[in-house]
């Protein structure tokens, strides 16, 4: 099986998933690393993991649909069986989304359907709401909803900053993306609807 990870910054959640593979061994191959950002810190993860990089600027496409559509040539190129976005800050359209459903995966800062699009630990924080989490889910035409494979709640505690919050969270996403990730590319993953089922691994 084929992994795409694409990523638009500082790659922790690429690192947790490339330190799994290698880890566990999958027995997958890794087929690279897509950036749309060339100062993204994690092509130096992609790198020290021996993964092959490429950088797809959204900045030199005239339209969202042009640079879709090349970042689409380019995963599609690399066969992938899973296309895992990984910190991959750029809203991909419904021809993208198509393009590569049920192998598209995202992981999201919150316990969706709560707090989708952007600032979720900021809004968590004012709404005040005691437990705030990480969701990785399958991407479908609408942001930030499709199904879910994998949540984590973290309690919200007093004193807590944007920083201290996002650090907490952080740690479940790179428990929880892993997981999902290997599930999926082993064809564990059952879809009902919005609810899905992962039929635990033979190991
Ligand atoms: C993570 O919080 C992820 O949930 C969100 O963007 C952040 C990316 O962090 N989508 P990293 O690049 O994986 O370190």
């Amino acid at each position: 099986k084929n992994l795409v990870l694409l990523i638009s910054g500082r790659g922790s959640n690429l690192q947790s998933i490339l330190q799994a593979e290698r880890e566990q061994g999958w027995g997958v191959c890794v087929r690279g690393v897509i950036s749309n950002r060339a100062d993204a810190a994690g092509l130096d993860v992609a790198r020290a993991f021996g993964v092959p990089t490429q950088v797809i600027a959204h900045a030199d496409f005239p339209n969202r649909e042009a640079f879709d559509g090349a970042l689409g040539d380019a995963i599609a190129a690399l066969e992938p069986d899973v296309v895992a976005l990984c910190g991959f800050m750029r809203v991909l359209g419904a021809a993208f989304v198509d393009r590569f459903a049920g192998r598209l995966v995202n992981i999201h800062p919150s316990l969706l359907p709560a707090f989708t699009g952007l600032r979720t630990h900021a809004r968590a924080l004012e709404e005040g709401v005691k437990w705030h989490g990480a969701t990785v889910h399958l991407v479908s035409g609408a942001l930030d909803h499709g199904p879910i494979l994998a949540q984590a709640a973290v309690p919200v505690l007093d004193g807590d900053t944007v920083e201290t919050l996002a650090a907490r969270v952080l740690l479940e996403e790179h428990r929880i993306y892993p997981h999902a990730v290997r599930a999926l590319l082993e064809g564990r993953v059952q879809i009902d609807g919005l609810r899905t089922r992962i039929r635990p691994s033979s190991d």
